[in-house]
């Protein structure tokens, strides 16, 4: 076992998202090994509290410091890092002009490998040690994300890109080399190989992954329905409802479905642990169809924000309690930092479409990106939260790290005005370490 001494954040799962943070001035993180070997946490709370009952237990004293739970990134891609920050007039000509030529390198494996040490390092020095990731089509791009996912023991969930049309022939999936199988085919049988292989494996976790319906023929969604069936602890992630142009072409393409959402559930792509990105076009219907059939959003705001897609309806799907949680986007996004991405989520609520502007608390961000994402997962009590028997992801933060944050904290009145300070200031210098569960694997972050 070993302890940490310093400010804890961490998050009531019985309260209302919105004020469930729970916060030490000075606490005592306790954590160690289960039967299986995997580092939980064992104990939680006020230094003083503790500090008897864990007498024996070598302890960590970071003065100063923050330790808060490791965030989870909900939606990302590995093969994007080199688009990130790619301007165009709006989601279908970035895919065009940046983002299929990048993802056609993929069918590289070195580059593959060099990419996923690249992404995942750049993960973790920014605090994630959970994410729901994208891989590119070609197969090689997950085993080599995969990889490296189990070298570093980050928490990743990923799965081969489904999309075997309305794209350039690099960037689709291919046909068997024999020739005998279709691309379609191929797709399918790889990405069964793959859950074989891959899902449940130490952390990681398979995801069955259409690109969006429009890249995928029917007889492609129809086989990852017939998967996502067969395997029902498998993710599904996908993208929906995230820009105007996008949703008539799909709507185009499946006129029998009721909307652009019950496309997927047409073809048995909605239920529980089907995570869907951007969310943004919805009416109460789609909601309602999310809350009902178990999918969870994952909130894509810095992307929404520099495609210029459209403004995520926070109050709208709390009303309807469809489930959600915050997601980078990277590259649509424009950072791996969840600093960032809560800010922008931030904007995003005061912005909202002509609708009364929405003041999202600092705490309900904070859980958006860690507790809440956890939960939108099927994670909850896993990872995202610091409470016994959540696994020890944690990240270690300095509110000194730039004269300006140390300034601006120090007279922060109140856990809103601290925790709104470091959203708004804080980056990538702001986590100095990043602990990883399973053999407490400490990754200075800069
Ligand atoms: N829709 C289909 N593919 C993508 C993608 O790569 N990024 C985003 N933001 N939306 C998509
Ligand atoms: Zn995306």
């Amino acid at each position: 076992m070993k302890a940490y001494r310093a400010a804890i954040l961490r998050f009531d799962p019985a309260r209302e998202a919105a004020r469930s943070a729970i916060y030490e001035d000075d606490g005592l993180l306790v954590v160690g090994p289960d039967a299986d070997g995997t580092q939980r946490v064992q104990a939680v709370g006020p230094y003083q509290d503790l500090r008897q009952r864990f007498a024996q237990v070598p302890v960590e004293h970071l003065p100063g410091r923050i330790i808060a739970p490791g965030f989870v990134d909900m939606h990302n891609h590995f093969p994007q890092t080199n688009v990130i920050g790619s301007p165009a007039d709006g989601l279908l000509p970035w895919l065009e002009h940046y983002t299929f030529p990048e993802e056609s390198r993929f069918s590289d494996p070195a580059y593959c490998a060099e990419s996923a040490a690249f992404f995942i390092a750049e993960l973790l020095r920014n605090g994630v040690t959970t994410a729901l990731t994208f891989a590119s089509s070609h197969p090689a791009s997950v085993s080599a994300l995969f990889d490296e996912a189990l070298r570093r023991r980050l928490r990743l969930i990923t799965g081969l890109c489904l999309m075997d049309r309305h794209a350039p022939p690099g960037v689709l999936n291919a046909a068997s080399t024999d020739g005998r199988l279709d691309a379609t085919q191929q797709s399918l049988i790889d990405s069964e190989i793959l859950i074989q292989q891959w899902h449940g494996r130490d952390r990681l976790g398979y995801a069955i992954t259409p690109r969006f319906a429009p890249s995928c023929s029917d007889a492609q969604l129809r086989g990852a329905g017939e998967l996502a069936a067969r395997y029902p602890d498998v993710w599904i992630q996908s993208h929906v409802a995230e820009n105007r142009d996008e949703i008539e072409w799909a709507r185009k393409l499946f006129p029998a479905s009721a909307s652009y959402l019950a496309t997927y559930g047409d073809f048995g792509l909605l239920r529980r642990r089907a995570v869907y990105g951007h969310c943004i076009h919805f009416d109460d219907a789609d909601r309602a169809l999310m809350r009902d059939s178990g999918a969870a959003a994952a909130v894509c705001p810095s992307s929404n924000l520099f495609l210029g897609s459209g403004y995520f309806d926070f109050a709208a799907a709390d009303r309807v309690g469809m489930a959600y949680g915050l997601a980078s986007d990277v590259g649509g996004g424009t950072s791996f930092s969840p600093f960032h991405t809560m800010l922008a989520a931030y904007y995003v609520g005061r912005s909202g479409q002509g609708k009364p502007a929405l003041s999202l608390s600092a705490q309900h961000l904070w859980w958006q990106h860690t507790a809440g994402a956890a939960q939108a997962l099927g994670l909850a009590g896993m990872v995202g939260n610091l409470t016994p028997g959540c696994e020890a992801d944690f990240v270690v933060l300095n509110p000194q790290a730039t004269p300006l944050l140390a300034r601006r904290t120090a007279c922060a009145n109140s856990l809103d005005e601290l925790l709104f300070a470091l959203i708004v200031l804080g980056d990538d210098r702001l986590v100095e370490k990043t602990v990883i569960s399973q053999a407490l694997l400490t990754i200075p972050a800069n």
